[in-house]
C-alpha cells in the first residue's frame, strides 16, 4: 500500500528538497526581473502544473496567471513541429510580458512553435523557465532563458512529468523502472 507509485522508480534523479531549494533561487531570480511587470505567467498543461504551483508561491512579484494545453503531433516519444493548441490563453497578451512556465524541453519542437504562435501576437516579452533541460536531445534551435535543472538524457517522470499519464503525483524527479516499460 505504502509503496504504490514508488514501486516502479528505477532511481531518484532530484529529491523533493533538491527542488525546492532550487525553485527558490530561480523565483528571486524571476522576482528582480519581473517586479515591477505584472507578467502574464503561463502554465503548460499539464506537465508543468507542480512546478508552477511551486514556482508562483515562491515570487513576490504581482503576476497574473493563465493556462494553455497544447498537445505536439509525433510518433511515440519524440514529438513534432506540429502543434494542436487544447485549450488557448484567455489573456490578451498584446504588449505584456509574458512567462511561460515549462516542465520540461527535449527536442524543442513543442516550444519552439509555441513560441514562434504566440510572438505572433505581439508580446512586450516572452521567456521561458523550465524545470528540466535534456539539451543532448535538441533539435529544434530554443533556448529556455531560465532553467532549474540541467540533466542527462533519461525518460524522467514525476514532478508534474508522466509516463503514459501516470506517476505526475510523485513528489520528486526519478526515473523509471524498465520493466514498467517492457510489461
Ligand atoms: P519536446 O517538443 O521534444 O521538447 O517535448 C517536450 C515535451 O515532451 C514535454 O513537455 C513533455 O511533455 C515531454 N517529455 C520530454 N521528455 C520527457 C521525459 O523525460 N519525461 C516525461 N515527458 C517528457
Ligand atoms: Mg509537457
Amino acid at each position: 500500500m505504502k509503496e504504490q507509485i514508488h514501486a516502479d522508480v528505477e532511481r531518484i534523479m532530484l529529491t523533493d528538497q533538491e527542488i525546492q531549494a532550487r525553485i527558490k533561487e530561480t523565483a528571486e531570480r524571476l522576482d528582480v526581473i519581473y517586479k515591477d511587470r505584472n507578467p502574464v505567467v503561463v502554465c503548460i498543461l499539464k506537465g508543468s502544473v507542480v512546478f508552477f504551483a511551486d514556482l508562483i508561491r515562491n515570487m513576490t512579484s504581482r503576476m497574473e496567471l493563465d493556462f494553455m494545453s497544447i498537445s505536439s503531433y509525433g510518433a511515440g516519444t519524440t514529438s513534432s513541429g506540429e502543434l494542436r493548441i487544447i485549450q488557448d490563453l484567455r489573456t490578451d497578451i498584446q504588449g505584456r510580458d509574458v512567462l511561460i512556465v515549462e516542465d520540461i524541453i527535449d527536442s524543442g519542437n513543442t516550444l519552439y512553435v509555441l513560441k514562434k504562435m504566440l510572438n505572433e501576437r505581439n508580446p512586450a516579452s516572452l521567456n521561458i523557465v523550465t524545470l528540466l533541460d535534456k539539451p543532448e536531445r535538441r533539435v529544434a534551435p530554443i533556448e529556455p532563458e531560465y532553467t532549474c535543472f540541467v540533466i542527462e538524457d533519461e525518460f524522467v517522470i514525476g514532478y508534474g512529468l508522466d509516463y503514459a499519464e501516470r506517476y505526475r503525483n510523485l513528489p520528486y524527479v526519478g526515473i523509471l523502472k524498465r520493466t514498467v516499460y517492457e510489461k
